[in-house]
Protein backbone atom coordinates (compact mmCIF):
# COMPACT_ATOMS: atom_id res chain seq x y z
CA UNK A 1 0.00 0.00 0.00
CA UNK A 2 1.22 3.60 -0.79
CA UNK A 3 2.04 5.89 2.44
CA UNK A 4 -0.49 8.81 2.31
CA UNK A 5 0.02 12.18 2.34
CA UNK A 6 -2.25 15.32 3.08
CA UNK A 7 -1.67 18.72 1.75
CA UNK A 8 -3.88 21.81 2.26
CA UNK A 9 -4.06 25.18 1.00
CA UNK A 10 -5.46 27.78 3.42
CA UNK A 11 -9.54 28.45 2.28
CA UNK A 12 -9.79 31.22 0.85
CA UNK A 13 -12.37 34.02 1.72
CA UNK A 14 -14.75 34.64 -0.36
CA UNK A 15 -14.92 38.39 0.30
CA UNK A 16 -13.71 39.66 -2.63
CA UNK A 17 -11.91 37.85 -6.33
CA UNK A 18 -8.83 35.87 -5.95
CA UNK A 19 -5.22 37.48 -6.81
CA UNK A 20 -2.13 36.38 -6.97
CA UNK A 21 -1.57 36.17 -3.32
CA UNK A 22 -4.50 33.58 -3.10
CA UNK A 23 -2.71 31.79 -6.23
CA UNK A 24 1.13 31.78 -4.64
CA UNK A 25 -0.44 29.35 -1.83
CA UNK A 26 -2.62 27.27 -3.83
CA UNK A 27 0.35 26.92 -6.79
CA UNK A 28 3.08 26.24 -3.97
CA UNK A 29 0.66 22.93 -2.48
CA UNK A 30 -0.11 22.07 -5.76
CA UNK A 31 4.00 21.31 -6.67
CA UNK A 32 4.40 19.49 -3.25
CA UNK A 33 1.43 17.39 -4.29
CA UNK A 34 2.24 16.88 -7.37
CA UNK A 35 6.00 16.15 -6.60
CA UNK A 36 4.61 13.60 -3.59
CA UNK A 37 2.56 11.81 -6.45
CA UNK A 38 5.55 11.65 -8.47
CA UNK A 39 7.26 9.71 -5.43
CA UNK A 40 4.76 6.90 -4.71
CA UNK A 41 2.51 8.42 -2.25
CA UNK A 42 -1.25 8.09 -2.02
CA UNK A 43 -1.90 12.03 -1.84
CA UNK A 44 -4.81 13.74 -0.62
CA UNK A 45 -4.48 17.48 -1.72
CA UNK A 46 -7.78 19.68 -0.27
CA UNK A 47 -8.62 23.24 -1.13
CA UNK A 48 -11.42 25.31 -1.02
CA UNK A 49 -13.18 28.29 0.50
CA UNK A 50 -14.11 30.32 3.69
CA UNK A 51 -17.27 31.07 3.53
CA UNK A 52 -18.55 31.98 7.15
CA UNK A 53 -18.38 35.72 9.35
CA UNK A 54 -19.05 39.02 9.52
CA UNK A 55 -16.61 40.09 6.64
CA UNK A 56 -18.40 37.63 3.85
CA UNK A 57 -21.66 38.64 4.97
CA UNK A 58 -21.04 42.31 4.90
CA UNK A 59 -18.96 41.85 1.20
CA UNK A 60 -22.42 39.89 0.17
CA UNK A 61 -24.24 43.11 1.62
CA UNK A 62 -22.39 44.62 -0.47
CA UNK A 63 -22.73 42.87 -3.58
CA UNK A 64 -26.42 43.63 -2.66
CA UNK A 65 -26.79 39.75 -2.85
CA UNK A 66 -27.78 37.03 -0.78
CA UNK A 67 -25.63 35.52 0.86
CA UNK A 68 -25.24 32.21 0.09
CA UNK A 69 -25.73 33.07 -3.86
CA UNK A 70 -22.71 35.64 -3.17
CA UNK A 71 -21.07 32.96 -1.53
CA UNK A 72 -21.81 30.36 -4.38
CA UNK A 73 -20.41 33.17 -6.95
CA UNK A 74 -17.37 33.78 -5.49
CA UNK A 75 -16.19 30.20 -4.53
CA UNK A 76 -16.79 29.26 -7.61
CA UNK A 77 -14.55 32.12 -9.18
CA UNK A 78 -11.86 31.09 -6.70
CA UNK A 79 -12.45 27.57 -8.35
CA UNK A 80 -12.21 28.28 -11.81
CA UNK A 81 -8.91 30.26 -10.75
CA UNK A 82 -7.57 27.41 -9.03
CA UNK A 83 -7.96 25.39 -12.10
CA UNK A 84 -7.15 27.89 -14.40
CA UNK A 85 -3.83 27.79 -12.31
CA UNK A 86 -3.09 24.19 -12.60
CA UNK A 87 -3.98 23.25 -9.06
CA UNK A 88 -4.78 19.52 -8.99
CA UNK A 89 -6.94 19.16 -6.13
CA UNK A 90 -8.42 16.09 -4.58
CA UNK A 91 -11.22 17.92 -2.79
CA UNK A 92 -12.97 20.99 -2.85
CA UNK A 93 -14.66 22.47 0.24
CA UNK A 94 -17.13 24.69 1.02
CA UNK A 95 -17.79 25.61 4.89
CA UNK A 96 -21.38 26.36 4.04
CA UNK A 97 -21.68 22.60 2.59
CA UNK A 98 -23.71 20.23 5.17
CA UNK A 99 -20.66 17.78 5.66
CA UNK A 100 -18.82 20.65 7.28
CA UNK A 101 -21.43 22.27 9.85
CA UNK A 102 -21.94 18.69 10.79
CA UNK A 103 -18.45 18.16 11.04
CA UNK A 104 -17.94 21.92 13.09
CA UNK A 105 -21.03 20.49 15.86
CA UNK A 106 -19.29 17.25 16.50
CA UNK A 107 -16.06 18.68 17.24
CA UNK A 108 -17.40 21.63 19.19
CA UNK A 109 -19.22 18.59 21.20
CA UNK A 110 -15.98 16.99 21.42
CA UNK A 111 -14.36 20.34 23.01
CA UNK A 112 -16.96 21.12 25.23
CA UNK A 113 -17.58 17.08 26.60
CA UNK A 114 -13.36 17.52 27.53
CA UNK A 115 -14.66 20.67 29.70
CA UNK A 116 -12.89 23.23 27.71
CA UNK A 117 -15.96 25.63 27.05
CA UNK A 118 -17.38 27.72 29.11
CA UNK A 119 -20.21 30.41 28.38
CA UNK A 120 -19.27 34.15 29.26
CA UNK A 121 -19.11 37.34 28.00
CA UNK A 122 -16.42 38.76 25.26
CA UNK A 123 -15.43 42.60 26.13
CA UNK A 124 -12.44 43.80 23.78
CA UNK A 125 -11.31 44.44 20.42
CA UNK A 126 -12.19 42.93 17.27
CA UNK A 127 -10.88 43.16 13.52
CA UNK A 128 -13.26 42.39 10.79
CA UNK A 129 -10.87 42.39 8.05
CA UNK A 130 -8.87 39.53 9.82
CA UNK A 131 -11.74 38.00 11.73
CA UNK A 132 -9.16 38.17 14.88
CA UNK A 133 -9.14 39.23 18.36
CA UNK A 134 -6.86 41.62 20.01
CA UNK A 135 -5.42 42.30 23.26
CA UNK A 136 -5.12 46.15 24.02
CA UNK A 137 -1.60 45.45 23.80
CA UNK A 138 -1.64 44.12 20.39
CA UNK A 139 -2.64 47.46 19.15
CA UNK A 140 -0.92 49.52 17.10
CA UNK A 141 -1.98 53.96 16.24
CA UNK A 142 -1.78 54.37 12.35
CA UNK A 143 -0.48 57.64 10.77
CA UNK A 144 -4.17 58.70 11.41
CA UNK A 145 -3.69 58.32 15.36
CA UNK A 146 -6.54 55.89 14.94
CA UNK A 147 -5.92 52.38 16.83
CA UNK A 148 -5.76 49.33 14.65
CA UNK A 149 -4.89 46.23 14.33
CA UNK A 150 -1.00 45.01 14.07
CA UNK A 151 -2.06 44.15 10.48
CA UNK A 152 -3.76 47.51 9.99
CA UNK A 153 -6.74 46.22 9.83
CA UNK A 154 -9.30 48.37 11.55
CA UNK A 155 -10.92 47.29 15.00
CA UNK A 156 -14.14 47.56 16.70
CA UNK A 157 -14.91 47.48 20.65
CA UNK A 158 -17.04 44.03 20.59
CA UNK A 159 -19.60 43.58 23.77
CA UNK A 160 -21.76 40.55 23.57
CA UNK A 161 -22.46 36.84 25.13
CA UNK A 162 -19.86 34.19 24.11
CA UNK A 163 -18.55 30.91 25.06
CA UNK A 164 -14.65 30.87 25.41
CA UNK A 165 -12.44 28.43 24.96
CA UNK A 166 -10.21 27.39 27.42
CA UNK A 167 -6.53 28.26 25.72
CA UNK A 168 -4.88 29.63 28.89
CA UNK A 169 -5.38 25.77 29.94
CA UNK A 170 -3.51 24.68 26.72
CA UNK A 171 -0.25 26.94 27.05
CA UNK A 172 2.38 24.32 29.01
CA UNK A 173 0.79 21.26 26.56
CA UNK A 174 1.58 23.19 23.52
CA UNK A 175 4.88 24.72 24.33
CA UNK A 176 5.80 20.73 25.22
CA UNK A 177 4.17 19.72 21.96
CA UNK A 178 6.66 22.37 19.79
CA UNK A 179 9.21 20.60 22.05
CA UNK A 180 8.15 17.14 21.00
CA UNK A 181 7.35 17.88 17.42
CA UNK A 182 10.42 20.39 15.99
CA UNK A 183 9.63 20.10 12.29
CA UNK A 184 6.17 21.25 13.30
CA UNK A 185 6.16 25.17 12.43
CA UNK A 186 8.36 26.33 9.43
CA UNK A 187 10.20 28.29 8.93
CA UNK A 188 12.33 29.02 12.13
CA UNK A 189 12.03 32.57 12.47
CA UNK A 190 8.34 31.97 12.43
CA UNK A 191 8.56 29.29 14.98
CA UNK A 192 10.12 31.64 17.53
CA UNK A 193 7.43 34.34 17.06
CA UNK A 194 5.14 31.12 17.70
CA UNK A 195 6.79 30.32 21.07
CA UNK A 196 7.17 33.79 21.80
CA UNK A 197 3.75 34.64 21.71
CA UNK A 198 2.43 31.41 23.51
CA UNK A 199 5.43 32.04 26.21
CA UNK A 200 3.85 35.47 27.00
CA UNK A 201 0.93 33.71 28.11
CA UNK A 202 -2.87 32.78 26.54
CA UNK A 203 -5.68 34.27 27.14
CA UNK A 204 -9.33 31.96 26.64
CA UNK A 205 -10.53 32.41 23.33
CA UNK A 206 -14.11 33.34 22.53
CA UNK A 207 -15.55 30.94 19.83
CA UNK A 208 -18.66 32.21 19.63
CA UNK A 209 -20.63 35.13 18.05
CA UNK A 210 -23.89 36.15 18.55
CA UNK A 211 -23.80 39.99 17.03
CA UNK A 212 -24.83 38.13 13.52
CA UNK A 213 -25.81 34.99 12.35
CA UNK A 214 -24.06 33.99 9.12
CA UNK A 215 -22.04 30.91 10.35
CA UNK A 216 -22.67 27.56 12.05
CA UNK A 217 -24.79 27.45 14.91
CA UNK A 218 -23.41 26.34 18.15
CA UNK A 219 -24.88 23.29 19.03
CA UNK A 220 -27.90 23.84 21.68
CA UNK A 221 -27.44 27.43 21.71
CA UNK A 222 -29.77 29.36 19.78
CA UNK A 223 -28.46 32.99 18.86
CA UNK A 224 -24.26 31.47 19.06
CA UNK A 225 -22.42 31.17 15.88
CA UNK A 226 -19.04 29.33 15.85
CA UNK A 227 -15.78 32.39 15.62
CA UNK A 228 -15.67 32.00 11.45
CA UNK A 229 -11.81 30.60 12.79
CA UNK A 230 -12.88 27.81 14.24
CA UNK A 231 -15.40 26.99 11.78
CA UNK A 232 -12.71 27.02 9.03
CA UNK A 233 -10.01 25.20 10.64
CA UNK A 234 -12.08 22.57 10.81
CA UNK A 235 -12.62 22.03 7.20
CA UNK A 236 -9.11 20.40 7.52
CA UNK A 237 -10.65 17.82 9.21
CA UNK A 238 -14.42 17.59 7.70
CA UNK A 239 -12.70 16.86 4.26
CA UNK A 240 -11.00 13.60 5.72
CA UNK A 241 -14.38 12.47 6.97
CA UNK A 242 -14.64 13.86 10.39
CA UNK A 243 -16.64 12.75 12.12
CA UNK A 244 -16.89 9.44 10.63
CA UNK A 245 -13.49 8.30 11.92
CA UNK A 246 -14.04 4.80 10.51
CA UNK A 247 -14.44 7.13 6.96
CA UNK A 248 -11.94 5.46 3.99
CA UNK A 249 -10.47 9.16 4.16
CA UNK A 250 -9.82 9.32 7.61
CA UNK A 251 -6.55 7.73 6.57
CA UNK A 252 -5.37 11.01 5.54
CA UNK A 253 -5.38 12.27 9.24
CA UNK A 254 -3.17 13.57 10.55
CA UNK A 255 -2.69 16.45 7.19
CA UNK A 256 1.37 16.01 6.69
CA UNK A 257 1.37 19.79 5.85
CA UNK A 258 -0.88 22.63 5.92
CA UNK A 259 0.15 25.60 3.72
CA UNK A 260 -0.45 28.77 5.69
CA UNK A 261 0.49 32.37 4.79
CA UNK A 262 2.71 33.90 7.53
CA UNK A 263 -0.30 36.30 8.28
CA UNK A 264 -2.37 33.19 9.62
CA UNK A 265 -0.03 31.17 11.58
CA UNK A 266 -1.08 32.02 14.96
CA UNK A 267 -4.19 30.07 14.22
CA UNK A 268 -2.81 27.38 12.51
CA UNK A 269 0.27 26.80 15.09
CA UNK A 270 -1.60 27.05 18.16
CA UNK A 271 -5.25 27.69 17.91
CA UNK A 272 -5.43 24.48 15.82
CA UNK A 273 -4.17 21.90 17.61
CA UNK A 274 -5.26 23.39 21.21
CA UNK A 275 -8.78 22.95 19.18
CA UNK A 276 -7.56 19.13 18.04
CA UNK A 277 -6.24 18.23 21.56
CA UNK A 278 -8.94 19.11 23.48
CA UNK A 279 -11.10 17.13 20.90
CA UNK A 280 -8.84 14.00 21.01
CA UNK A 281 -7.26 14.44 17.63
CA UNK A 282 -3.90 14.44 16.62
CA UNK A 283 -2.78 17.90 15.13
CA UNK A 284 -1.35 18.19 12.21
CA UNK A 285 2.53 17.35 11.30
CA UNK A 286 3.34 20.50 9.92
CA UNK A 287 2.40 24.33 9.40
CA UNK A 288 4.81 25.89 6.67
CA UNK A 289 4.16 29.31 6.27
CA UNK A 290 5.56 31.55 3.27
CA UNK A 291 5.76 35.14 2.74
CA UNK A 292 3.86 37.79 0.68
CA UNK A 293 4.50 39.24 -2.53
CA UNK A 294 3.71 43.04 -2.94
CA UNK A 295 4.12 43.96 -6.37
CA UNK A 296 6.57 46.81 -7.85
CA UNK A 297 7.45 47.20 -4.04
CA UNK A 298 4.14 48.01 -3.38
CA UNK A 299 1.13 46.22 -1.16
CA UNK A 300 -1.48 45.35 -3.42
CA UNK A 301 -4.45 46.98 -2.91
CA UNK A 302 -7.83 48.19 -4.91
CA UNK A 303 -7.34 51.74 -4.03
CA UNK A 304 -3.63 51.61 -5.54
CA UNK A 305 -5.54 49.39 -8.50
CA UNK A 306 -2.75 47.05 -8.42
CA UNK A 307 -4.05 43.99 -7.87
CA UNK A 308 -2.63 41.20 -9.80
CA UNK A 309 -5.30 38.38 -11.23
CA UNK A 310 -3.31 35.04 -11.92
CA UNK A 311 -5.13 34.06 -14.73
CA UNK A 312 -4.40 37.60 -16.65
CA UNK A 313 -0.73 37.30 -15.32
CA UNK A 314 -0.74 33.50 -16.49
CA UNK A 315 -2.15 34.64 -19.80
CA UNK A 316 0.49 37.29 -20.52
CA UNK A 317 3.47 35.16 -19.92
CA UNK A 318 2.33 31.47 -19.68
CA UNK A 319 1.09 29.58 -16.82
CA UNK A 320 4.31 27.27 -16.59
CA UNK A 321 6.70 30.53 -16.51
CA UNK A 322 4.39 31.90 -13.65
CA UNK A 323 4.74 29.04 -11.29
CA UNK A 324 7.72 28.45 -11.99
CA UNK A 325 8.82 32.39 -11.73
CA UNK A 326 6.40 32.58 -8.05
CA UNK A 327 8.47 29.41 -6.68
CA UNK A 328 11.98 30.24 -7.88
CA UNK A 329 12.12 33.83 -7.10
CA UNK A 330 11.87 34.12 -3.60
CA UNK A 331 12.97 32.01 -0.92
CA UNK A 332 9.28 30.33 0.13
CA UNK A 333 9.19 31.80 3.51
CA UNK A 334 10.20 35.39 2.67
CA UNK A 335 8.66 38.50 1.22
CA UNK A 336 9.12 38.68 -2.92
CA UNK A 337 8.21 41.58 -5.21
CA UNK A 338 6.30 40.87 -8.69
CA UNK A 339 7.27 42.49 -11.81
CA UNK A 340 7.16 41.93 -15.26
CA UNK A 341 10.59 42.73 -15.59
CA UNK A 342 11.97 40.24 -12.99
CA UNK A 343 9.18 37.44 -14.60
CA UNK A 344 10.43 37.86 -18.12
CA UNK A 345 14.23 37.92 -17.22
CA UNK A 346 13.37 34.23 -15.89
CA UNK A 347 11.41 33.34 -18.42
CA UNK A 348 13.98 34.28 -21.22
CA UNK A 349 17.24 33.13 -19.13
CA UNK A 350 16.38 30.17 -17.44
CA UNK A 351 13.52 28.66 -18.71
CA UNK A 352 14.28 29.76 -22.35
CA UNK A 353 17.67 29.87 -22.44
CA UNK A 354 19.21 27.51 -20.09
CA UNK A 355 16.35 24.36 -20.40
CA UNK A 356 15.24 24.96 -23.60
CA UNK A 357 17.80 25.66 -25.95
CA UNK A 358 19.50 22.77 -24.43
CA UNK A 359 16.88 20.97 -24.83
CA UNK A 360 16.42 21.52 -28.71
CA UNK A 361 20.27 21.54 -29.29
CA UNK A 362 20.69 18.23 -28.23
CA UNK A 363 17.59 17.05 -29.51
CA UNK A 364 17.89 18.40 -33.25
CA UNK A 365 21.53 16.95 -33.25
CA UNK A 366 19.88 13.58 -32.49
CA UNK A 367 17.38 14.29 -34.80
CA UNK A 368 19.69 15.67 -37.80
CA UNK A 369 22.75 12.91 -37.16
CA UNK A 370 20.71 10.14 -36.17
CA UNK A 371 17.62 10.00 -37.67
CA UNK A 372 15.76 10.40 -34.44
CA UNK A 373 16.77 7.59 -32.92
CA UNK A 374 17.53 7.63 -29.45
CA UNK A 375 21.64 6.45 -29.28
CA UNK A 376 22.51 3.64 -26.67
CA UNK A 377 25.18 4.40 -23.98
CA UNK A 378 28.46 4.07 -24.46
CA UNK A 379 32.03 3.86 -23.03
CA UNK A 380 31.88 7.32 -20.06
CA UNK A 381 34.19 9.49 -20.07
CA UNK A 382 34.92 11.37 -17.15
CA UNK A 383 32.93 14.04 -18.14
CA UNK A 384 30.14 12.12 -18.97
CA UNK A 385 30.72 10.45 -15.49
CA UNK A 386 30.46 13.52 -13.67
CA UNK A 387 27.44 15.04 -15.21
CA UNK A 388 25.37 12.02 -14.69
CA UNK A 389 26.62 11.48 -11.29
CA UNK A 390 25.35 15.13 -10.75
CA UNK A 391 21.93 14.18 -12.45
CA UNK A 392 21.40 10.86 -10.47
CA UNK A 393 22.30 12.68 -7.16
CA UNK A 394 19.32 15.20 -7.72
CA UNK A 395 16.39 13.02 -6.78
CA UNK A 396 17.07 12.67 -3.23
CA UNK A 397 18.67 16.22 -3.43
CA UNK A 398 14.74 17.46 -4.44
CA UNK A 399 13.40 15.17 -2.12
CA UNK A 400 14.66 16.71 0.59
CA UNK A 401 14.50 20.16 0.09
CA UNK A 402 10.41 19.13 -0.68
CA UNK A 403 10.18 17.83 2.49
CA UNK A 404 11.54 21.24 4.41
CA UNK A 405 9.49 22.96 1.22
CA UNK A 406 11.79 25.09 0.25
CA UNK A 407 11.15 25.42 -3.41
CA UNK A 408 13.51 27.55 -4.36
CA UNK A 409 16.53 25.69 -2.82
CA UNK A 410 14.93 22.50 -4.97
CA UNK A 411 15.08 24.59 -8.25
CA UNK A 412 18.29 26.06 -7.64
CA UNK A 413 20.07 22.00 -7.42
CA UNK A 414 18.13 21.15 -10.41
CA UNK A 415 19.41 24.54 -12.16
CA UNK A 416 23.14 23.72 -11.21
CA UNK A 417 22.87 20.20 -13.07
CA UNK A 418 21.20 21.90 -16.23
CA UNK A 419 23.73 24.66 -16.04
CA UNK A 420 26.36 21.23 -15.94
CA UNK A 421 25.05 20.50 -19.08
CA UNK A 422 24.91 23.32 -20.91
CA UNK A 423 29.10 23.42 -20.26
CA UNK A 424 29.06 19.76 -21.03
CA UNK A 425 27.65 20.17 -24.49
CA UNK A 426 29.76 23.18 -25.56
CA UNK A 427 33.33 21.35 -24.13
CA UNK A 428 32.07 18.34 -25.71
CA UNK A 429 30.91 19.98 -29.05
CA UNK A 430 28.58 17.06 -30.26
CA UNK A 431 28.36 19.07 -33.75
CA UNK A 432 32.01 18.92 -34.64
CA UNK A 433 31.95 15.36 -33.29
CA UNK A 434 29.52 13.98 -36.23
CA UNK A 435 32.58 14.05 -38.59
CA UNK A 436 35.30 13.29 -36.03
CA UNK A 437 33.87 10.90 -34.05
CA UNK A 438 30.36 9.55 -34.89
CA UNK A 439 30.23 7.25 -31.89
CA UNK A 440 31.95 9.74 -29.28
CA UNK A 441 28.98 11.90 -30.18
CA UNK A 442 26.13 9.24 -29.85
CA UNK A 443 27.68 9.11 -26.65
CA UNK A 444 27.57 12.80 -25.96
CA UNK A 445 23.80 12.86 -26.85
CA UNK A 446 22.97 10.26 -25.37
CA UNK A 447 24.57 11.53 -21.57
CA UNK A 448 22.58 14.38 -22.36
CA UNK A 449 19.27 12.78 -22.99
CA UNK A 450 19.58 10.95 -19.51
CA UNK A 451 20.73 13.73 -17.41
CA UNK A 452 17.88 16.12 -18.81
CA UNK A 453 15.03 12.81 -18.73
CA UNK A 454 16.15 13.73 -14.68
CA UNK A 455 16.24 17.27 -14.50
CA UNK A 456 12.46 16.76 -16.68
CA UNK A 457 11.27 14.16 -14.17
CA UNK A 458 11.50 16.23 -11.52
CA UNK A 459 10.56 19.74 -13.19
CA UNK A 460 6.93 18.04 -13.76
CA UNK A 461 5.55 19.07 -10.32
CA UNK A 462 6.67 23.02 -11.56
CA UNK A 463 5.48 23.22 -14.67
CA UNK A 464 3.47 20.52 -16.15
CA UNK A 465 2.43 21.09 -19.30
CA UNK A 466 5.78 22.28 -20.48
CA UNK A 467 7.51 19.29 -18.97
CA UNK A 468 5.07 17.01 -20.24
CA UNK A 469 5.91 18.11 -23.56
CA UNK A 470 9.33 18.07 -23.18
CA UNK A 471 9.28 14.29 -22.01
CA UNK A 472 7.42 13.03 -25.08
CA UNK A 473 10.23 15.05 -26.94
CA UNK A 474 12.95 12.56 -25.08
CA UNK A 475 11.01 9.89 -25.57
CA UNK A 476 9.94 8.89 -21.99
CA UNK A 477 6.86 6.90 -21.91
CA UNK A 478 4.10 8.19 -19.66
CA UNK A 479 4.38 5.88 -17.31
CA UNK A 480 8.10 5.97 -16.82
CA UNK A 481 7.55 9.57 -15.41
CA UNK A 482 7.76 8.78 -12.04
CA UNK A 483 10.91 9.05 -9.59
CA UNK A 484 10.59 5.12 -9.31
CA UNK A 485 10.52 5.33 -13.11
CA UNK A 486 14.54 6.78 -13.18
CA UNK A 487 15.51 3.52 -11.88
CA UNK A 488 15.01 1.91 -15.32
CA UNK A 489 16.95 3.51 -18.23
CA UNK A 490 15.41 4.47 -21.32
CA UNK A 491 14.77 1.98 -24.22
CA UNK A 492 18.24 2.52 -26.88
CA UNK A 493 16.10 2.86 -30.49
CA UNK A 494 13.39 4.92 -28.81
CA UNK A 495 12.01 6.98 -31.71
CA UNK A 496 11.97 10.43 -30.70
CA UNK A 497 9.50 13.15 -31.77
CA UNK A 498 10.24 16.04 -34.24
CA UNK A 499 11.72 18.22 -31.45
CA UNK A 500 9.88 21.50 -31.11
CA UNK A 501 10.53 24.62 -28.81
CA UNK A 502 9.06 24.60 -25.28
CA UNK A 503 9.90 27.45 -23.71
CA UNK A 504 9.18 30.45 -26.25
CA UNK A 505 11.53 34.02 -25.02
CA UNK A 506 9.08 36.75 -24.16
CA UNK A 507 8.72 39.31 -27.00
CA UNK A 508 7.30 42.92 -26.29
CA UNK A 509 3.85 42.80 -28.30
CA UNK A 510 3.97 45.87 -30.74
N1 LIG B 1 -9.92 32.31 5.27
C1 LIG B 1 -8.65 32.47 5.86
C2 LIG B 1 -7.91 31.15 5.95
C3 LIG B 1 -8.62 30.06 6.69
S1 LIG B 1 -7.72 28.59 6.70
C4 LIG B 1 -8.52 27.60 7.77
C5 LIG B 1 -7.82 33.45 5.05
N2 LIG B 1 -8.20 33.64 3.79
S2 LIG B 1 -7.55 34.70 2.78
O1 LIG B 1 -8.27 34.53 1.57
O2 LIG B 1 -7.55 35.99 3.36
O3 LIG B 1 -6.05 34.34 2.62
C6 LIG B 1 -5.68 33.09 2.17
C7 LIG B 1 -4.20 32.99 1.93
O4 LIG B 1 -3.75 33.92 0.95
C8 LIG B 1 -3.37 33.25 3.19
O5 LIG B 1 -2.45 32.19 3.36
C9 LIG B 1 -2.64 34.54 2.86
O6 LIG B 1 -1.39 34.57 3.46
C10 LIG B 1 -2.53 34.45 1.37
N3 LIG B 1 -2.27 35.77 0.81
C11 LIG B 1 -3.12 36.83 0.77
N4 LIG B 1 -2.45 37.89 0.22
C12 LIG B 1 -1.18 37.53 -0.09
C13 LIG B 1 -0.09 38.14 -0.73
N5 LIG B 1 -0.12 39.39 -1.13
N6 LIG B 1 1.01 37.38 -0.96
C14 LIG B 1 1.08 36.06 -0.63
N7 LIG B 1 0.06 35.46 -0.03
C15 LIG B 1 -1.05 36.18 0.35
O7 LIG B 1 -6.86 33.98 5.56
Amino acid sequence: MKPTYYITTPIYYVNGAPHIGHAYTSIAADVLARFKRLDGYDVFFLTGTDEHGQKVEAAARAAGLDTQAYTDKISQDFRDMSDAMGVSYDDWIRTTEQRHKDSCAALWKKIEASGDIYLGHYEGWYAVRDEAFYDESELKTNDAGVKVAPSGAPVEWVREPSYFFKLSAWQDRLLQFYEEHPEFIAPSSRKSEVLSFVKGGLHDLSVSRTTFNWGIPVPDAPGHVMYVWLDALTNYITAAGFPNENADKWKFWPADVHFVGKDIIRFHAVYWPAFLMSAGIAPPTRISSHGWWVVDGEKMSKSLGNVVEPRALAKTFGLDQIRYFLLREKPFGADGSLNHQAIISRMNVELANDLGNLAQRSLSLIAKNLGGVLPARGPATEDDIALLDAANALPDMVRARMEQQTFHEALEDIWKVIRAANSYIDRQAPWALRKTDPERMAVVLRVLVDTMRVVATLLQPFMPESIAKMLDQLGVPGEARTLAALAVPLADGTVLPAPQGVFPRYVEPV
